[in-house]
């Protein structure tokens, strides 16, 4: 894959599947913005690539995509590929499930993605890029216990599937990748004890027919291929790339 000359937008960048993400477009030659709300871990994933700029944003606050895109403008004057990968797992019973913790859930995992797609339109026209949404296996199974996580990854997929025919005829390529369970920090970030996290590892390893998670760089080099401008005619396609639990 070559990706010299294109500029990248990744976010969720300082963890896990986007960091991994934002360093293998770097290594495959593009310039990258890479965003977050932690400026240091931000940072840690640049490293001493000249490649890599940050950009550090709530994603939640309804003004941030329009400053990640005129930021990734700025930088590097054009936008190729926006990586749509920041978001947030919950796990959340219907019987505790309350009107914020939804609100929340959907402001990062649906509305951020939607608002960045909409302001990086006018810069993907230009050069005929392309969209990647990070989805996850329970877009598309059900999860009992964190419904509203499904759902909202649900609504990723459908977002891509609609972008995609909504753009197809501008040349604009829109596809999700769906990982299943991969190392990352998403399991400690939902706010679940060390005892729980690794009681949930274990019990995926066990159902993954592959025998273990995912890595991340494993996950990442989906996305690039998915992003590659070589994949003319792949647009609409959501990608499980998962061990195999799908098939159980
Ligand atoms: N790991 C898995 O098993 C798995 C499976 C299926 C799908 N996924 C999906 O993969 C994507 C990446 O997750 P991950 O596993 O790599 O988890 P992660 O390490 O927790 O990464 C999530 C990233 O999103 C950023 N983020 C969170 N809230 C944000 C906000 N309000 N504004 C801006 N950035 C924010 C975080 O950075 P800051 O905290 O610095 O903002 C973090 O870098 C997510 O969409 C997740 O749903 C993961």
């Amino acid at each position: 894959m070559e990706f010299t000359g294109r500029t990248v937008v990744v976010t969720g960048a300082g963890s896990g599947i986007g960091r991994a993400t934002a360093r293998l477009f770097a290594a495959a030659g593009a310039l990258v913005l890479g965003v977050g709300r932690r400026g240091e871990t931000l940072t840690e994933t640049a490293g001493p690539h000249e490649a890599i700029s940050v950009h550090v944003a709530d994603l939640r606050d309804p003004d941030a995509p329009a400053g990640v895109i005129e930021a990734a403008i700025a930088r590097w004057g054009r936008l190729d590929v926006l990586v749509n990968n920041a978001g947030a797992a919950q796990i959340m019973p219907l019987a505790e499930t309350t009107a914020g913790e939804i609100a929340a859930l959907f402001e990062l995992n649906v509305t951020a993605p939607s608002l960045l797609a909409r302001h990086a339109l006018p810069h993907l026209r230009e050069t005929r890029g392309s969209i990647v949404n990070v989805s996850s296996t329970y877009g598309h199974r059900p999860l009992p216990g964190g419904a509203c996580y499904a759902a909202s990854k649900a609504a990723v997929e459908q977002l891509t599937r609609s972008w995609a025919l909504e753009l197809a005829a501008e040349g604009i390529r829109v596809n999700a990748l769906a990982p299943g369970p991969t190392e990352s920090g998403a399991l400690a970030s939902a706010g679940l004890p060390a005892a729980v996290v690794e009681q949930i590892k274990r019990d995926e390893e066990g159902r993954i027919p592959m025998g273990r998670r995912g890595d991340p760089g494993e996950v990442a080099a989906w996305i690039l291929r998915l992003a590659d401008p070589s994949a003319t005619w792949l647009t609409g396609q959501v990608l499980t790339v998962d061990g195999g639990l799908e098939l159980v």
